[in-house]
């Protein structure tokens, strides 16, 4: 796992754009963390580097948003956005949830995972976000992403995070 620190929401979106060029099918990421940590934002960022058709609006009410891709990137051709916030488990199964887990050529990107625990793959991969509670850093974000990116990419990030952090 490494930590990035991102200081807008531009900056959250570029470091999801690289990120989402190591991701393959059948993938399932937890976006883990508090209130306005930044998930959506990221999960906007692998959108647009997928090139799902906009809008990106965020699944608070809808819970699940599917985005069929224009044309397959990295064997991914479906991109499901879920949001748990408001889902108590089991009623995730109700949703279509199987179909969905069960799916190749899938990427899935679930907030709050905490609400539907029982129900994750066991080879879901952890991805956290958190914010400094110091007002002076409103729009600081640590993102902990696992430690699979490309090495252009951890350069990349690296200066960026190297850069931000004291
Ligand atoms: N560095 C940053 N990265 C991401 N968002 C930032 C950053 N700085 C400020 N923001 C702001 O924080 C908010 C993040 O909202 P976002 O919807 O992405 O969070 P979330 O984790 O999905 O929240 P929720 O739990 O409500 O779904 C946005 O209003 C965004 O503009
Ligand atoms: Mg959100």
């Amino acid at each position: 796992m490494k930590n990035f620190t991102t200081l807008s929401r531009k900056e959250t979106q570029e470091l999801a754009m690289l990120f989402a060029e190591t991701l393959h099918s059948k993938t399932f990421l937890c976006l883990d963390g508090n209130l306005g940590g930044g998930k959506t934002t990221f999960a906007q960022g692998i959108l647009t580097f997928f090139e799902a058709e906009p809008p990106y609006t965020s699944p608070t009410f809808s819970l699940i948003k599917e985005y069929p891709l224009p044309r397959e990137k990295n064997g991914i051709s479906y991109i499901y956005h879920i949001d748990a916030y408001r889902i108590a488990s089991p009623d995730i199964l109700s949703l279509g949830w199987e179909e969905i887990i069960e799916k190749p050529q899938s990427l899935i990107l679930l907030e709050w995972p905490e609400n539907v625990s029982e129900y994750i793959p066991k080879t879901a991969l952890f991805l956290t976000f958190s914010h400094p509670q110091n007002p002076h850093d409103k729009d600081t974000r640590i993102i902990t992403l696992p430690n699979n990116l490309p090495p252009d990419t951890v350069s990349t990030t690296n200066a960026l995070s190297q850069h931000h952090l004291e």
